[in-house]
Order: structure tokens, then C-alpha cells, then sequence
């Protein structure tokens, strides 16, 4: 089965506040992007990358992608200019993905995602479920919150800790799920009641079953500064 990965990278990094677009910040001397598109292509299940890169950087992004393959493997990669928001950039991902069995979206926030991370989730999409992503357990308590008209924050519900997980990416899916989930939320792009912040989340909105399989530490989300040195102190362990 043809599995292309969509590999999210056109954020601006805001939250970091690097010069830099977060993507191209580096990690133990290479950019996050270049990390997770490597742990992709050597993962021997995905058959190419596409990369959603912000659209005045992708001179930057295809120089990393020399003779259009990740490096070191013999795996093509496209870099498409990405949207004004995740959703965009995946939808932009997913239009030039070509034809293809099963979708890997990934973030290259999640730069040290590791490959057998990336073969698990194929292999659950090979088992026949049609929307895989790796979650762990939840340390915090969580509160569901309303925001009040002065910017208070009222607790409404604290859901038990026990059936909360925290999901990470890759997230896989059938071709047709996922294609079907972004059609669908990009016809309610303007409703943010609907709004979601992960493409599970489209397929959830869609009735269809999402099942989830163990993460990896590893794959944390580097959003600060703070994440970038527990990322490099990751890399730099033994
Ligand atoms: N992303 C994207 N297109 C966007 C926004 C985000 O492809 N318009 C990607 C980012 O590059 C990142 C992933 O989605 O790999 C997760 O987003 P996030 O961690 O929020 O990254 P940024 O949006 O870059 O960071 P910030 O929100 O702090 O600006
Ligand atoms: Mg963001």
C-alpha cells in the first residue's frame, strides 16, 4: 500500500521566537524539518514526503531537499507552499500528495519522533483501522474552562484523568478518510465551534472511529524555548 507523509512545516514559530520559521531552527546542528523528514524516510513504509513550507522560505526548504530527496535515501520529497493555518497547510499537503493508499501527517514540531513511531502507525493502518495516532497518558489534571466577558477563566467540568490522553503526530489514515475529513472541514473553515487542532479531530467530526496507539516521549512538541533545550538534551543522551 503507497503511503505518502505530509510533513507540517510552515508554521512561524511564534511561540519559539527564533529568526528563524521554527522548522528551520536547529536542533544538534540540523533544522527540525530536516530531523523529521529523516525519521520518515528511513522508516522503510513511507514512500514520499511532502513538505508544507512557508511561502517566503521555500528556496530554504527545497536547498535541504537537494535533488529532491530526503537525504541519504532514496525517498522524493515535494516542498509546497503551506496555508495560513495547520488545517491549510495539510489541505495544501494533501493536494499534492498524488495518489496514494494511506497518509502519515506529520509535524516537524515533533522533531524527534522516531522511526519506529512512524512504522507503528503503519502498521495499525495495514490492520485496517482508518485513523491512527499515538497518545500518552496525562501527568496534569485537565479543566475544561469557560471564559467569562472580563477574561476570567471559570472552571465548567475537570473530566477524570484516567480517560484523558495527549496525542502527538504522526497521525495516519486512510487516503479516503482523511481527503473526506478535510473536505468536509473546509467547508466549515469559518465555524469556530467546529473549530480542531488536529486532523483527527476532522475525522471525529465526521462520526468515524479514530483508535490510538502508544507515543514516544521522544516525540514531544517543541513550542518554547524551553522545549528546544529538553529536545537537545534528548538528542545528546547516549
Ligand atoms: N504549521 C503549518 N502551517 C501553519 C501553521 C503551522 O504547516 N499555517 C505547522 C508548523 O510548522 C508545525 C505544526 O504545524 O510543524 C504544529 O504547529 P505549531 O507547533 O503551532 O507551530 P507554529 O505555528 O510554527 O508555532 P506558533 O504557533 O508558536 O507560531
Ligand atoms: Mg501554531
Amino acid at each position: 500500500m503507497r503511503c505518502v507523509a505530509i510533513l507540517t512545516a510552515a508554521g512561524s514559530g511564534t511561540r519559539l521566537g527564533h529568526q528563524l520559521p521554527k522548522a528551520l531552527v536547529p536542533l544538534g546542528g540540523e533544522p527540525l524539518v530536516a530531523h523529521a523528514a529523516r525519521a520518515l524516510a528511513t522508516s522503510a513504509v513511507v514512500d514520499s514526503v511532502v513538505v508544507t513550507a512557508p511561502a517566503g522560505h521555500l528556496a530554504q526548504f527545497d536547498a535541504l531537499f537537494d535533488g529532491g530527496v530526503v537525504p541519504g535515501t532514496g525517498v522524493p520529497v515535494t516542498v509546497v507552499a503551506g496555508g495560513a493555518t495547520r488545517q491549510a497547510s495539510v489541505a495544501a499537503g494533501l493536494a499534492a500528495a498524488g495518489p496514494c493508499d494511506l497518509v502519515l501527517v506529520h509535524d516537524a514540531a515533533r522533531a524527534l519522533a522516531g522511526s519506529d513511531l512512524v512504522r507503528r502507525v503503519v502498521a495499525a493502518l495495514r490492520d485496517g483501522r482508518g485513523a491512527v495516532v499515538p497518545a500518552l497518558p496525562v501527568a496534569d489534571t485537565i479543566k475544561q474552562v469557560a471564559v467569562q466577558d472580563d477574561g476570567a477563566e471559570l472552571v465548567v467540568h475537570t473530566p477524570p484523568r484516567a480517560v484523558l490522553r495527549a496525542v502527538q503526530t504522526p497521525q495516519g489514515f486512510t487516503y479516503e478518510l482523511l481527503h473526506r475529513a478535510h473536505r468536509a472541514g473546509a467547508a466549515h473553515a469559518d465555524d469556530e465551534t467546529r473549530a480542531v487542532s488536529d486532523d483527527a479531530g476532522l475525522v471525529e467530526q465526521l462520526g468515524e472511529d479514530v483508535y490510538l496507539i502508544p507515543g514516544e516521549a521522544a516525540a514531544l512538541k517543541i513550542t518554547t524555548a524551553a522545549d528546544l533545550v529538553t529536545a537537545e538534551r534528548l538528542l545528546s543522551r547516549p
